[in-house]
């Protein structure tokens, strides 16, 4: 290098001898002895706690965290989403979590050595959403698996993927998973669930936890036809409601929460919700996938 080793600001400061040392000393390196871990975190969609929790169980294992901005990167410059995705993968992190719109086909973004992870991928799956949430079922009824147990998911579940990647989950971990939905947001696949109902009346009042969702209004092309105020009505879980279930229904909701919406705002501060568990524990379950997928 030149003398002054603070500055290279053009290729003429190397001397030819420089040159190919430097050259010999990145094949030598390669990606180094992987001493220190790397997660890279790139959200094309918003999120608060996903990705939030993603980087606080990465830096608890001690690991270093870059976050990708879509908003000041070469986006903004044209390049699309796989190929962004691809390059990100070709810079050789440990683990990369991806949030975006649509459902990523690893064979398209090439070889990697990263493990990818699905932060959530359009209506698809949440996978980690649906780990965190029945960790907090397990750990509240203190069981190894939730058999027995009636679960109650309320909202858009068509569009959620945060409902498909639990109702697969919760039916294997042995739960008998009904739905609730109007019209519009119904899911018309089989995940393994074992019911669907149309009203708040026809419900087995001996459920075991509730789960609200949100109407992922973002999803879906054209008007819909219902207001947040009919949802409210029809379908939004209030204290009243509340009442007609057994003393010890817990309730979850992975979040955000549209108080008035999807439910009361009474409703997440009664000792029966478990929502702050929830995105508790997704720092917990989130740190042992880390350390499981690395190691
Ligand atoms: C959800 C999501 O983004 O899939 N939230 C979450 O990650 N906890 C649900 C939603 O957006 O309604």
């Amino acid at each position: 290098m030149s003398t002054d080793k603070k500055k290279f600001l053009s290729v003429d400061d190397l001397s030819d001898g420089e040159l190919h040392r430097l050259f010999f000393r990145a094949r030598s390196n390669g990606f180094g002895n992987h001493n220190k871990r790397i997660l890279v975190t790139a959200f094309f969609e918003a999120s608060t706690r996903t990705r939030i929790s993603f980087e606080i169980a990465a830096y608890r294992l001690n690991m270093s965290v870059s976050t990708f901005d879509s908003s000041s990167s070469s986006m903004s410059k044209g390049e699309d989403l796989v190929e962004t995705i691809g390059n990100l993968l070709a810079m050789g992190p440990d683990a990369l979590v991806v949030r975006q719109s649509i459902s990523l086909d690893p064979a398209v973004l090439g070889h990697s050595s990263s493990v990818l992870i699905n932060g959530g991928d359009g209506v698809n799956e949440h996978p980690t959403q649906a780990l965190t949430d029945c960790y907090t079922l397990l750990d509240r009824f203190k069981t190894d698996d939730l058999s027995g147990k009636k679960i109650l998911i309320i909202g858009d579940i068509a569009n959620s993927r945060v409902a498909h990647s639990n109702i697969k989950l919760m039916t294997r971990l042995g739960a008998q998973v009904v739905l609730l939905s109007p019209e519009p947001f119904r899911l018309e696949t089989d995940l393994g669930q074992s019911g669907e109902i149309f009203s708040f009346d026809n419900a087995d009042f001996d459920t075991d936890v509730i789960m609200c969702l949100r109407i992922q209004r973002e999803r879906i092309k054209g008007a819909v036809a219902l207001s947040d105020e009919e949802f409210f009505h029809g379908y939004g879980l209030t204290l009243n409601r509340l009442g007609r279930f057994k003393d010890s229904c817990h309730i979850l909701h992975p979040g955000p929460i549209n108080f008035g919406v999807e439910m009361e705002q009474k409703i997440a501060f009664d000792p029966r919700a478990l929502i702050r568990d929830q995105v508790r524990n997704g720092v917990l379950v989130r740190m042992a996938l880390l350390d499981y997928l690395l190691s």
